[in-house]
């Protein structure tokens, strides 16, 4: 993790770095500590204005070596945009900037100039900064047999007159954004590597390092003897078992309730089964199990900060294969709360598995219910690679949600569940039917029909198809193709807004 502290001083040339970073609005114009930083540097920074190479827009960087003026070797200035637009994914990105600029020159130790004239508080900037860089400092590589690696970010310092709050802000951005990059390379990792039982593995290791985290697996029987048949049919073609992965976390002086609880879908492969999707672009699916890394990381964090909430975490891992013991289309099932329902398409496998779990997870205790799922292609059409869609039968909870999202940067974008859209999932047979042949609302469809099964209290539903993985660079602080770990850090916002002191 990184190593984290703040200075308070007007004179950032005493600060001991590899680079020193700033950011400017646009038009750009240095601020009090970058005039400071500027009398060191004999104008170089002015030179750089006046010939325009230091530009304001967002995901703008100029740099200039120092030439010994300073101990620090190189000066990165950031552009952030227009200040009337400044928000904190301005500043993630011009971390991530830096971050490239940095690791090009092969250092290490980053300072940031922390700008109490900007029209966000310092703490916030400093764990906007920290978020990016964290981030930005992710490896999708791992694979990769190529030596050596660019050097990595090992520590972060903020500088600045008033910095009240910083390194408590940046501390905690750092911890929740190691475990969105833990939640990165699960998803990152490929379907020969992360099975359901490796998933598991993964969970159960992470509940061995805390007392009040515990972990509970059931195999293929557990789940079956549970009457789980929507969640047994969709492992039943695969030699990789299924598991139901069940966390609790009960946080320090929380009250019993409100339980918060987490469903992540966790299909460490997806080939649409005997409905099989086109082979262009199936690789992406080793992904779809990216609701489940969200809860598993957020599960993480949550308990790395000691968050004093209750929260049960129900992750439902399968591999959707095709195989003559795969479930088929046409396959009637009984889930766990008794309602039958019609397989029309193997391929919406990951709401038969979300079923059974949100019926699990409400019968355990949770009061409030979020479940995250990379559930349809139709998100992508709808949102695409920015906002997640967000759905639920409460309008405070989603409101709660949406606020968590906007504050976290996982953004996310309500879509209307009317009752009306219920008639498209419905059966000539069965009570349900797993999917609509219409081609429209497509993720709508599959939200009606999760709240079939998520009982009765607040329930919302996350689809993060477009969001969990990126096909490609979004320009921001995410540069490259793969994982984001979404969610992770919205799951962490949520648990604080309902614990006693956020
Ligand atoms: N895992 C997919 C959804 C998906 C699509 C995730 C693109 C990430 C990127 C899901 O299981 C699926 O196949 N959904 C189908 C549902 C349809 C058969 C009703 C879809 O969206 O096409
Ligand atoms: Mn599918
Ligand atoms: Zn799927």
């Amino acid at each position: 993790m990184l190593k984290i502290s703040a200075t308070s001083t007007v004179d950032p040339s005493a600060v001991e770095a590899d680079a020193i970073a700033f950011g400017v609005t646009d038009p750009p114009k240095l601020s009090k500590g970058a005039s400071a930083l500027d009398d060191v540097l004999e104008g170089r920074l002015k030179s750089l204005l006046s010939s325009k190479e230091i530009k304001g827009g967002r995901g703008k960087l100029a740099f200039t070596h120092t030439h010994g003026l300073l101990s620090t070797s190189r000066v990165c200035v950031a552009g952030l945009g227009k200040a009337n637009q400044l928000d904190s994914d301005a500043l993630r990105t011009a971390a991530a900037r830096v971050v490239a600029s940095t690791r090009a020159g092969s250092g290490s130790r980053i300072a940031w100039l922390l700008d109490g004239a900007l029209g966000l508080g310092v703490a916030e900037q400093a764990r906007a900064i920290t978020e990016g860089t964290t981030i930005a400092s992710y490896d999708h590589g791992a694979w990769k047999t190529v030596d050596p690696r660019p050097s990595a970010i090992e520590e972060l310092v903020f500088v600045g007159e008033d910095t009240d709050g910083v390194a408590a802000a940046a501390q905690r951005a750092a911890e929740v954004c190691t475990w969105v990059n833990h939640a990165r390379r699960l998803v990152d990792s490929p379907g020969n590597e992360l099975t359901p039982v490796v998933l598991a593995e993964d969970a159960e290791n992470l509940a061995a390092q805390h007392d009040r985290l515990t972990c509970m697996v059931w195999g293929p029987d557990q789940i079956e003897a549970a009457g789980m048949g929507a969640f047994a049919a969709v492992g039943q073609g695969s030699v990789n078992e299924s598991r139901m992965i069940v966390m609790r976390w009960q946080g320090p002086e929380a009250p019993a309730e409100p339980v918060l609880g987490l469903v992540g879908k966790g299909i460490t492969f997806d080939t649409g089964g005997i409905s099989i999707k086109p082979s262009s672009r199936m690789a992406d699916m080793k992904g779809d199990m990216a609701g489940a890394a969200a809860v598993l990381g957020a599960m993480g964090a949550i308990a790395a900060l000691d968050i004093s909430a209750n929260i049960i975490a129900v992750i439902a891992a399968s591999e959707n294969m095709p195989d003559g013991e795969a479930y088929r289309p046409g396959d009637i099932l009984t889930a766990m709360n008794g309602k039958t329902i019609e397989v029309t398409n193997t391929d919406a496998e990951g709401r038969l598995v979300m079923a059974d779990a949100l019926t699990y997870c409400r019968e355990q205790g949770a009061t409030h219910l979020v479940d995250i799922a990379t559930l349809t292609g139709a998100i992508v059409t709808a949102l695409g690679d920015f906002y997640a869609g967000l759905m639920g039968n409460d309008q405070p909870w989603v409101d709660q949600i949406a606020a968590a999202a906007e504050a976290s940067g996982d953004h996310a974008w309500q879509l209307p569940l009317h009752s009306t859209y219920r008639r498209h999932i419905g059966s000539t047979y069965a009570d349900f039917k797993n999917s609509s042949d219409l081609r429209q609302a497509g993720s709508i469809y599959a939200a009606s029909f999760l709240s079939e099964f998520a009982g009765s209290g607040p329930w919302a539903h996350l689809d993060i198809a477009g969001t969990g993985h990126l096909d490609r660079s979004r320009d921001d602080y995410f540069t490259e193709a793969g994982a984001t770990g979404y969610g992770v850090r919205l799951l962490v916002e949520l648990a604080a807004s309902m614990s006693k002191e956020p």
